[in-house]
């Protein structure tokens, strides 16, 4: 097989660190889809490929030769090579120990179980209240001072709000924790640099000490009704200890900066398309629809990793045993093999075969709730037409595995003294 550089006549060199690629990633995905849609990634590390084809990445995500890339155990690896001053690993490695990402079966079908109801549509539809409350409040302050920061005052905070209501946490308690999320996700962002393992190391201890406290707090007083009371009632049968606190950690902090990116990318998408923010708003029961499109558009997740339990022979290249395999589900999600016009944003679009939460065993256990947040956001955003975004305000995050931006500022038109919009 013939390599990109080869079909395409140029020298082509995949580098997701280039700020053209960051700024929109799509043009090389099609590049690479095109020309050698197993492409190998030339890096100082092992084996690396990088596939870009809907049809590929869906068949590898069910296929039982493909295992999960286990950071987790990675992180435990490194331990006996870290300096004496070293920040704790092996806290690190214990607080990852149970995140379903990272679990294989049967421990991964046994965890999955324990929560899996909670998370349904019909489960969460309880929380909804609570985004609408919070984002109900963002709003009616703009129209008051006419300007926010949509990341800020909507994107970052309505995740952290749900999901401790979703636990059963009180909001003003988990400030913390959203910032040693943003640090703990980042063990997905590789390579990571010795002063990335201190911050993770730094904001695991944070998150065990807080669940540790949470939990001992606890069971000195009658059950509640919450996630966590199940999850600790479970303790001692469903899982260990140690699983609970991980699989805490994991719970409140997987969906904090997915569903930042995932809100941030939905409103900024919609603003650039004015036909289809008018479609909206013209029709709002198409709003589940938009936050799945929108989802597929501007995935918040642009790349998982798999890796071959033995060697497996995609579109005649050999991936070898052991190899990692970076599957960019933000290529999928583009491929016109699989969608109709996949550069377009089409919140009336047929086809249902996205991939934003990836597929399989590991299908993101979240995705309801982070759409139903979506969802609530979409809908305050058509109540208010007269919102416009400042696109010179726009910060971009140069994160490569997650996709969004940092920084998105809106305001109110203001009204003429005959009441139209200027
Ligand atoms: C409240 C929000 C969220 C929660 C609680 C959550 C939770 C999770 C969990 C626990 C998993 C692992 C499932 C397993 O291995 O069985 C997962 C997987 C995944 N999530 Fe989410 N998630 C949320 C939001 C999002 C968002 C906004 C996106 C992107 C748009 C996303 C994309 C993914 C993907 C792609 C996977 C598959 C990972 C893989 O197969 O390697 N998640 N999610």
């Amino acid at each position: 097989m013939t390599t990109v550089a080869e079909r395409s006549g140029v020298a082509f060199r995949f580098n997701p660190f280039d700020s053209a690629f960051i700024a929109d990633p799509y043009p090389t995905f099609r590049l690479m889809r095109e020309n050698d849609p197993v492409y190998k990634y030339q890096t100082l590390a092992d084996d690396e490929w990088i596939l870009t084809r809907h049809a590929d990445i869906r068949s590898v995500l069910t296929d039982r030769r493909f295992g999960i890339d286990n950071l987790g155990a990675r992180v435990a690896q490194k331990i006996p090579f870290m300096p004496e001053d070293a920040p704790s690993l092996g806290r690190l490695s214990a607080t990852l120990g149970s995140w379903l990402f990272f679990v294989n079966p049967p421990d991964h079908s046994r965890l999955r179980h324990v929560v899996s109801r909670d998370f349904t549509a019909t489960a969460i539809t309880r929380v909804r209240p609570v985004a609408e409350q919070f984002v109900d409040g963002v709003f009616a302050s703009l129209e008051r001072d006419g300007r926010f920061d949509l990341m800020a005052e909507i994107a970052r905070p309505l995740p952290a709000v749900v999901t401790a209501a979703v636990l059963g946490l009180q909001t003003d308690r988990v400030h913390d924790l959203v910032s040693c999320s943003e640090q703990l996700f980042s063990i997905f962002e590789q390579p990571i640099s010795f002063n990335g393992y201190r911050s993770m190391a730094s904001a695991a201890e944070t998150f065990s000490s807080f669940f540790e406290e949470e939990f001992a707090r606890r069971a000195g007083q009658p059950p509640k009704n919450d996630l966590l009371g199940k999850l600790l009632l479970g303790c001692g049968k469903d899982l260990t200890h140690a699983e609970l606190i991980s699989f805490s950690a994991m719970l409140f902090s997987v969906g904090q900066e997915t569903t930042e990116n995932y809100i941030g990318n939905a409103v900024l998408a919609l603003l650039q398309n004015p036909a289809q923010l008018e479609r909206l708003t013209a029709d709002r029961t198409r709003v589940p629809a938009a936050a799945l499109e929108l989802a597929r558009y501007d995935s918040a997740v642009q790349f998982i990793t798999r890796v071959p339990l033995e060697d497996v022979i995609i579109s005649g290249r050999k991936l070898g045993r052991g190899d990692r395999v970076y599957l960019a589900l933000g290529a999928a999600n583009r491929d016109p093999a699989a969608f109709r016009s996949p550069d377009t944003l089409d919140i009336a679009r047929r086809e249902t075969s996205n991939l934003p939460f990836g597929s399989g065993i590991h299908f993101c256990l979240g995705s309801a709730l982070a759409r139903l947040m979506v969802e609530v956001v979409l809908e305050r955003l058509i109540e208010h037409p007269d919102v416009e975004i400042d696109l010179a305000g726009v910060v971009r995050r140069r994160t490569i595995v997650l996709r969004g931006v940092r920084q998105l500022p809106l305001q109110l038109r203001r009204q003429t003294d005959h009441g139209a919009l200027a």
